[in-house]
């Protein structure tokens, strides 16, 4: 269905848990984020009633995402299902990568279309330090690696001022494999630290300076709000995802739902329609729809990360779901 301002919304994201085996800094704080109780979180069968509701409206390709999602036990049957869902056309993971490998079977043959995998950093030393924890790069490697060999893959690093150096050996990842390696402007969501954080335009003169011949392509690719660059030789693309200093809202395609059942219109307000409520309460299909169609028609024209005291959405990554 189309929002007030003419969008066409066909996309959902639906964060299944806020926990995560990692603590990325940017993503959460310090001290942690209170664990939520088990019975908060939306169970799979009401998230798979919110999907059918949402196909009814015409959104067909859905985004599962965390925390991280792959914590959360029962992860691949919930995907078996979603895709096996009448009108859904699309289903894709973006995770850490950690607890990929003994699950990727599983995932391709539950009917997985693909996967984003986050890694910020090369270098295991940093590693550890940006995600606070004693896991490696080389192990979120390995499974880019494995991945890559089976489904559509792309590689999501945060922009951050101490990884600058990283630039040309992620880029180097689309050389060598067949992923995508996507560079994203850090969000002024969730995150602690107000040092400026890199632009899309920098690290593209960075990739130019490196790769002269490094050309746009414009065929659409994905369904996000990446934009994508190719040089001769490599196997994946470059992408870009520069929601801060251009942004790309007048295309947004998009409906966010936490963990806790907050249907957002947009990643940058808190405003949202709380579908938990409903669904406990026993509301039929029709009462679900009309719910959902509320969240398309709340969603606002743009973000106002540019304005920061204008930003309403307090919550953590972990807890919208990326
Ligand atoms: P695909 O390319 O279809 O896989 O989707 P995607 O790029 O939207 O998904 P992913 O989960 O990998 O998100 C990558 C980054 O883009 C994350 O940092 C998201 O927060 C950011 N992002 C995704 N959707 C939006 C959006 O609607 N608005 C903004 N501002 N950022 C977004
Ligand atoms: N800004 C941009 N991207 C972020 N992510 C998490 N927090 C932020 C932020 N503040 C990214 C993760 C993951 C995706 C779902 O969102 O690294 O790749
Ligand atoms: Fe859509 Fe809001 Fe993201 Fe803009 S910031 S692209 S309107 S979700």
């Amino acid at each position: 269905m189309l929002d007030s301002f003419g969008r066409k919304i066909n996309y959902l994201r639906l964060s299944i848990t806020d926990r995560c085996n990692l603590r990325c800094r940017y993503c959460m704080p310090d001290k942690g984020v209170p664990t939520t109780a088990h019975d908060d979180l939306l169970r799979y069968e009401e998230l798979l009633r919110i999907a059918a509701a949402a196909v009814a409206l015409g959104i067909d390709r859905f985004k599962v995402t965390g925390g991280e999602p792959l914590v959360r036990q029962g992860c691949t049957d919930f995907i078996r299902r979603l895709k096996a869902l009448p009108g859904v056309w699309q289903v894709t993971l973006t995770t850490n990568g950690l607890l990929l490998p003994p699950l990727l079977n599983e995932l391709c043959e539950a009917g997985l279309d693909g996967v984003n995998i986050s890694l910020d950093t090369l270098d295991n030393a940093q590693y550890q330090r940006l995600t606070r924890r004693t896991h490696t790069a080389d192990e979120v490697l390995h499974a880019v690696r494995l991945c890559a060999a089976r489904l559509p893959t792309k590689v999501n690093a945060v922009l951050l001022p101490e990884t600058a150096n990283q630039l040309i050996p992620l880029a180097e990842l689309a050389q060598a494999l067949p992923v995508d390696v996507r560079f994203i402007e850090r969000m002024p969501l969730g995150s602690t630290e107000s040092t400026p954080a890199t632009t899309a335009a920098i690290v593209l003169d960075c990739l130019r300076a490196h790769w002269p011949q490094l050309e746009p392509i414009s065929a659409p690719r994905g369904n996000g709000p990446a934009h994508y660059f190719h040089a001769p030789g490599f196997k994946g693309c470059i992408g870009l995802i520069d929601a801060v200093s251009h942004g790309f809202c007048d295309h947004c395609n998009r409906l966010r739902l936490t963990s806790t059942g907050l249907l957002k219109p947009c990643l940058c307000y808190e405003q949202g329609v709380e579908l938990k409520p409903l669904l406990r309460d026993g509301a039929d299909d029709a009462t679900l729809r009309d719910a959902i169609r509320a969240a398309i028609l709340q969603k606002p024209a743009a973000h106002c990360f540019a304005q920061r005291e204008n930003i309403t959405e307090h919550k953590s990554m972990n807890q919208i779901g990326g």
